[in-house]
């Protein structure tokens, strides 16, 4: 095994950035101080333990069952989530999108909402912000053993409220469907309980996989909606003009989306521990044991990649060949996102079949919340959470109607 030592290196270059991520001398170090919420977890193997579960994850990711949700299950749930604001004229939109994509997220993860209540889904909704913070613990402000803490009591109401109850459900549907339980309940946890024997999968590793789902893909997605629509709000200040090309045109709210992700990717930096001595593309070399961390604020700001003005917010920036707009704000190699498509989208090209074409689910809410006639509330602007050192919305009221 080797050994970790204090050396500390940072990769700022798009090019270093890229191939850091994609590098197999890496391993995930992002979780190390979250490891008793995140052992075991698909975002933290490694190796051919991490190949067997992606396998078998990425197929609940298709591009049909995105269209599926885009289309049907992403208006739905930011609409449900909106009824009540658009009666009172005003929004916060990261609990909104928050909401919405968790109920999403918690479906791709198998986790059951028998009772159908407001109670019942605050409470989850409460549980993952908890798990959240204790899981990313590396980046919270104030005291780390107490998140960690309440991230364990968290889980343990978690397992006993929600993942018990949905696991009794699949293993019933299993002993008598066998696995066409993956036809009935196309979720993560039906996958990991099929092939719970063959992958010798410990009940804790199920748990803490299920538990992972509905915050990483609702944070994350919800962080972008706050930053998409600060950008998308100050461009309308000064290009007034624009609000009925924004209002009515998905494809350009996506750009849009992918530009703030460019600008604020929602994991500002990733970390990895080098596992054996690694020389990049570029030269770098990093040595074995090392602390990497790979700055994707940096990468996504690379001006030899995104031009002099990378700073700035231009969705109809030139890009070099192979280069998405997003950047790396959704990874890149064995670790990439598995919900990029739900949240992002895929850049269409002018001709596909517009019944093929994904906008994703952050331009998906945009644009409902633009029609809804979305502004700025001048008596009380966004503040940012400061409950973590990432840049990101703790509140973003808006005016509606
Ligand atoms: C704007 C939204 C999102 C962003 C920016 C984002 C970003 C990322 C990034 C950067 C990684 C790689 C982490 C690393 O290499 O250390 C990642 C991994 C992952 N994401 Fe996302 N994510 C988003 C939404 C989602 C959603 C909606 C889901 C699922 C419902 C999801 C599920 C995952 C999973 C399962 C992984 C781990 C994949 C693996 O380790 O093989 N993400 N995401």
């Amino acid at each position: 095994m080797t050994t970790e030592t204090d050396t500390e290196v940072r990769l700022t270059s798009y090019e270093d950035c890229r191939d850091g991520y994609r590098h197999q001398g890496f391993r995930q170090a992002l979780y190390d101080d979250g490891v008793v919420l995140m052992s075991d977890v698909i975002v933290n193997l490694h190796g051919d333990a991490h190949r067997a579960r992606r396998r078998l994850e990425n197929r609940l990711f298709r591009r049909d069952v995105f269209l599926r949700w885009e289309r049907e299950l992403v208006p739905a749930a930011i609409l449900d989530a909106l009824s009540s604001s658009l009666a009172e004229g005003r929004a916060d939109l990261v609990p909104l999108a928050r909401r919405a994509m968790m109920t999403i997220a918690a479906a791709i993860a198998g986790v059951d909402r028998p009772e159908g209540t407001d109670e019942e889904f605050d409470d989850l909704y409460g549980v993952m912000t908890r798990l959240s913070r204790a899981s990313t613990v590396v980046h919270a402000t104030g005291d780390k053993e107490a998140i960690k803490a309440d991230g364990l009591a968290a889980l343990a109401h978690f397992e006993r409220r929600f993942f018990a109850p949905s696991v009794a459900r699949r293993r019933d549907l299993l002993a008598r469907h066998g696995s066409g339980l993956l036809e009935i309940c196309p979720d993560v946890l039906a996958t990991l309980l099929v092939n719970q024997e063959r992958l010798e999968l410990g009940p804790e590793t199920v748990l803490r996989e299920v538990a992972y789902f509905p915050w990483v893909g609702s944070h994350s997605t919800s962080n972008a909606l706050a930053h998409t629509m600060a950008h998308t709000l100050s461009w309308l200040e000064d290009h007034p003009g624009d609000r009925h090309r924004l209002e009515s045109d998905p494809e350009v709210v996506q750009r849009f989306s992918h530009e703030a992700l460019r600008l604020h990717p929602p994991s500002p930096v990733a970390l990895r521990r080098a596992l054996t001595d690694v020389t990049l593309g570029s030269g770098r070399e990093v040595p074995a044991g090392a602390h990497v961390v790979i700055d994707v604020v940096a990468a996504n700001r690379d001006p030899s990649i995104f031009g002099p003005s990378a700073d700035a917010f231009d969705p109809w920036r030139p890009l070099p060949e192979g280069v998405n707009l997003w950047g790396l704000a959704f990874g890149t190699g064995f670790h990439s996102c598995l919900g990029q498509e739900l949240a992002g989208g895929v850049a269409s090209s002018p001709g596909d079949p517009a019944s093929e074409v994904l906008r994703g689910s952050i331009a998906t809410m945009a644009s409902i919340l633009l029609r809804h006639g979305a502004r700025l509330d001048p008596a009380d602007p966004p503040t940012l959470d400061h409950q973590t050192v990432r840049k990101h919305f703790g509140r973003f009221p808006v005016l509606l109607g």
